[in-house]
């Protein structure tokens, strides 16, 4: 196979409306990403992933969209985007945009018509029924909303402002790969397709994910849209298994480039519950399911690599640690997922190592999942404490209070009354600092970017794990031809031995995060969160 354009990118992903503010009103845009172009260049990374920016509500922060072609003016206009993408070009980097289309918002033209009758012509956009199932949201409580003027009810897997489209209905379809066209031609660099194995779904048969049709409408919108481009695609998908993962990534099925499955993602919740039923993380465990999707989709598929997005908490508070090794644990986390097979993304602020964000109260939140949770479980009888407990532990805002860029009133994200408040840390952890500190976590960063450039044991070497006879001390070897890399990491907080069962002669230090000579490499221990990366 040929290699693509995305095989050996490093996708950065933007929340837009906590990037940068350019005009004062607290709230991130487009005019404010196309200002830190420079820095993303200087990063090293080639592909920009972008959060909504169309027209919305702001339901679920613009993933409920009312307008596919439009921008949301506290965003911006056309205009700008078409200069971020002009811009973005300039400096080698991909836009990507999100595609939202399992479902509109109730405020979406389609839906306000096909509210109106059961004989609109847009009725059947969505999925009606005169009585409600079983089926619950994913944000909590029933998918089913009533329908006062029809005497329905329509389907909603996320909020009730967010209603299933009717992937059944071919015109739906068509509607579909036509909107996506106008982002093609316009020059986008792809999509990451939200909640995709959800159209597929069968509500009567209570099937939501992973649904019979769901490969069939991927290969349609292959051919029928982005086929023919030379894009990037990621698809959401929460139920994948890494058969499921070839199924959409084989090179030879022409559906998506590859997805975002989150095994590893779910292994701090107790098994079969919520993500809020907090369960501590246990390394070997992690490692274990890390090398199972690195073998198993060898080359019959393509993997994602991340820790973040914006519906995650900060990887340093989740996995590292956000106090004493905050630097060392953050760097530790960077080498250990970007020295494996797959395109790896970042999402903004974690390449300066920016930290959960802690609430006291419910009212600091503004993520309508969280809040839900909360009056959800409240009812039912949970302690509060308990309930902050896991928002700070898992809450969306985590990852959504602004980005920190410099020592400044609202850390240079705005001069403006912020949307949400900018963490008090702004102050030493900010971009100004991190890139004045030749030791900062960015420059290790912007290493791994370039490494996985210059390196094709990186892109196409074969992963295979090594025992260390320790569960947190994890280790891989990454082989081609003529080379072997091995990378090795201890997650944890403390000092740590273990022991190879083969030997390995050091020739060249690829990346480390403590300051080593080359004879104490391999000498059986390591320092808290230590990482090296060693050709050998
Ligand atoms: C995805 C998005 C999330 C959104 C949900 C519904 O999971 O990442 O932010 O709330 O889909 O669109
Ligand atoms: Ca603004």
């Amino acid at each position: 196979m040929t290699k693509k354009w995305w095989q050996d990118a490093v996708i950065y992903q933007v929340y837009p409306r906590s990037f940068q503010d350019s005009n004062e009103d607290g709230i991130g845009d487009i005019k404010g990403i196309i200002q830190r172009l420079d820095y993303l260049e200087k990063l090293g990374i080639t592909g920009l992933w972008i959060s909504p920016v169309y027209a919305s509500p702001n339901d679920d922060n613009g993933y409920d969209i009312s307008d596919y072609q439009e921008i949301q003016p506290e965003y911006g206009t056309m205009e700008d985007m078409d200069e971020l993408l002009n811009e973005a070009k300039k400096r080698n980097i991909k836009v990507i945009m999100d595609l939202v289309v399992n479902h509109t918002s109730d405020e979406h033209r389609w839906f306000t018509e096909a509210k109106k009758s059961k004989e609109n012509r847009y009725r059947d956009y969505y999925i009606w029924r005169d009585k409600p199932n079983e089926l619950t949201s994913d944000f909590g409580g029933s998918a089913w909303e009533y329908d006062e003027v029809t005497q329905q009810y329509y389907l909603h897997i996320h909020s009730k402002k967010q209603p299933d489209l009717n992937w059944e209905n071919p015109k739906v379809r068509q509607e579909i790969w036509k909107m996506m066209t106008f982002w093609l031609d316009k020059g986008v660099g792809g999509f990451r397709m939200d909640v995709i194995d959800l159209i597929g779904k069968e509500p009567e048969n209570l099937i939501t994910k992973n649904g019979p049709m769901l490969h069939p409408y991927l290969r349609e919108m292959n051919e029928q849209s982005f086929g023919q481009y030379n894009v990037v695609t990621v698809g959401e998908t929460w139920g994948a298994t890494p058969e499921i993962a070839k199924e959409y990534s084989h090179p030879t099925r022409q559906e998506l480039s590859m997805v975002f499955q989150f095994e590893h993602i779910n292994l701090d919740k107790v098994q079969g519950q919520r993500k809020w039923d907090l369960k501590t993380l246990n390394p070997a465990e992690l490692h274990q399911v890390f090398s199972k999707w690195q073998v198993e989709l060898g080359n019959e598929g393509w993997n994602s690599l991340f820790w973040n997005n914006h519906d995650l908490p900060r990887i340093v508070s989740r996995w590292g640690d956000d106090g004493e090794y905050r630097v060392e644990s953050a760097k530790m986390l960077a080498i250990y997922l970007h020295g494996m097979k797959g395109t790896p993304y970042i999402y903004q602020g974690e390449e300066i190592g920016m930290t959960n964000y802690p609430i006291t109260e419910i009212s600091e939140v503004d993520d309508i999942e969280s809040r839900r949770m909360y009056e959800e479980r409240l009812c039912q009888g949970y302690a509060k404490e308990s309930l902050i407990k896991s928002i700070n532990a898992k809450g969306r805002d985590n990852a959504r209070h602004p980005m920190q860029w410099a020592n400044e009133l609202h850390g240079g994200f705005t001069k403006g009354t912020p949307w949400l408040p900018v963490h008090k840390n702004s102050h030493t952890i900010n971009v100004e600092n991190a890139l004045a500190d030749s030791n900062s976590i960015f420059y290790t960063y912007q290493k791994l970017i370039a490494l996985r450039k210059e390196n094709s044991i990186l892109v196409e070497g074969d992963y295979q794990q090594i025992e260390t006879g320790n569960p947190v001390v994890l280790a891989y070897l990454r082989t081609d031809q003529s080379t072997k890399w091995l990378t090795i990491v201890n997650f944890s907080k403390e000092r740590n031995s273990y022991q190879l069962s083969q030997k390995y002669a050091v020739q060249e230090i690829v990346i480390s995060n403590y300051e080593h000579e080359r004879t104490h490499l391999f000498s059986g221990k390591l320092e808290p969160f230590e990482a090296v990366t060693v050709v050998v």
